[in-house]
């Protein structure tokens, strides 16, 4: 009989040919367990999912209790369901007054997807500005506006009227212009390595947004719920976004994303066409009661001085010579090395002792530390000892 492996390999369909192919068991806390016994310390939370770390009881408790009342009932927005009402509000008193009106859907990219279409119907315009190094998404209009040609090329033509400028250069925004329908930024460069915008370059993004009538659609998918401190990584900034995009830890480890602009802009997916958008399985409850039980959780504002003390500790402990930069904010950090062999080097020694970091689609030369926000300061130490023995080897 084949094993477990072996059948993976055979008939999951792979992304790659060197998957990490980890057995896991079962997941805790801070842990994954392997089916050996294994423990690894989590570094990357499932790609910023588990900010609540893994298996959270109160989100198990909600999803228990959301699948015994009932699961999904009909289409997209037909029905008023208690806990897509219950999340909806509850985002509606952590934002903006503009952002008031909440589209659910199952995925990131289905929310970059559905903004962007909003943006068009909106605007009557067709072009999209982008950034380079971002990523948005792995559907076609999504991967149209990522910020990478080689991930592109293969699946043209994509969306025609994409712009992309460079990240945090103010210069290039005049580019921007009354046939914009929308530029789409991540606030923070997740897959390019974790770049933080300038103050300049926000500044002048905002004001040209406005200046022309473009639609700023705000890529939150990785760095929402408390992933930099702040429960939206833009109230941290000067900016206020037209339409923002959740999915990831948004759905507190059910698949969830969403998009949010104003009850004014959204009306227009209700007419012109009617259905104008449109989702089977958008805002599943079980995955709704999963989020609202994270974000319940994750409300309480002293999340904050813990995240910014806890990134002060990784960023106090790891110094060594091989380290070129650490950069991020909050639990959302990267540590640059020389090369990208380099850093699968230690990413595979981290592995074999049980720490479980990652590297970024973007900038395979970094390594990722995005654990769950739960990590205490004793798993911090854990986890730096282990990278700063492994860097000590190389
Ligand atoms: C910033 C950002 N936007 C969008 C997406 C797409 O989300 P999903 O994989 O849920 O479609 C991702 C996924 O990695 C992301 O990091």
């Amino acid at each position: 009989m084949s094993s477990q492996r072996q059948i993976f390999f055979e008939h999951i369909a792979q992304t790659s040919d060197f998957p990490l192919a980890l057995e896991i068991d079962k997941a805790e806390g801070m842990y994954l367990y392997d089916s050996a016994g294994k423990k690894y310390l989590d570094l990357i939370s499932g790609i910023a999912v588990s900010n609540l770390g893994h298996a959270n009881s109160q989100i198990k408790q909600a999803i228990k209790e959301q699948v015994d009342k009932h699961m999904h009932l009909m289409v997209y927005g037909e029905l008023v369901q208690s806990v897509q009402v219950l999340l909806a509000s509850k985002l509606s008193t952590l934002l903006p007054e503009n952002l008031g009106c909440v589209y659910f859907t199952n995925s990131g990219t289905e929310a970059t997807e559905g903004a962007m279409k909003l943006a068009k119907r909106l605007s009557g315009r067709t072009s999209i500005a982008a950034f380079k190094n971002a990523y948005h998404g792995s559907s076609q209009g999504s991967l149209s506006v990522c910020g990478n040609e080689e991930l592109k090329n293969a699946f043209r033509p994509l969306l025609p009227g994409i712009e992309i400028l460079d990240y945090n250069m103010p210069d290039q925004l005049d580019r921007i212009n009354e046939n914009t329908a929308a530029v789409i930024l991540e606030i923070i460069q997740a897959e390019a390595g974790i770049i933080l915008p300038s103050k300049e370059f926000l500044l002048k993004l905002s004001n040209r947004c406005k200046a022309t009538g473009c639609l700023l659609i705000v890529d939150e998918i990785q760095t929402a719920m408390r992933r930099t401190g702040p429960m939206f990584a833009f109230e941290s900034t000067s900016i206020i976004p037209d339409i923002l995009l959740l999915g990831k830890g948004f759905g507190g480890g059910m698949p969830l994303g969403a998009f949010i602009a104003s009850k004014k802009m959204m009306a227009a997916f209700t007419h012109k066409p009617v259905l104008g958008n449109l989702s089977t399985f958008g805002g599943h409850p079980v995955s709704c009661a999963a989020a609202l039980a994270s974000l319940e959780q994750l409300e309480d504002a002293s999340w904050e001085s813990k995240i910014e003390s806890k990134e002060k500790l990784f960023r106090k402990l790891l110094v060594h010579n091989k380290i070129i930069e650490i950069r991020g904010k909050g639990l959302f950090l990267c540590l640059e090395f020389e090369n990208a062999g380099m850093n699968q080097e230690i990413i595979g020694k981290c592995l074999k002792k049980g720490l479980f970091t990652d590297w970024f689609l973007f900038a395979p030369n970094c390594l990722r530390i995005a654990p769950p926000l739960i990590i205490s300061e004793e798993e911090i130490e854990r986890a730096c000892t282990i990278i700063l023995d492994v860097l000590n080897t190389i």
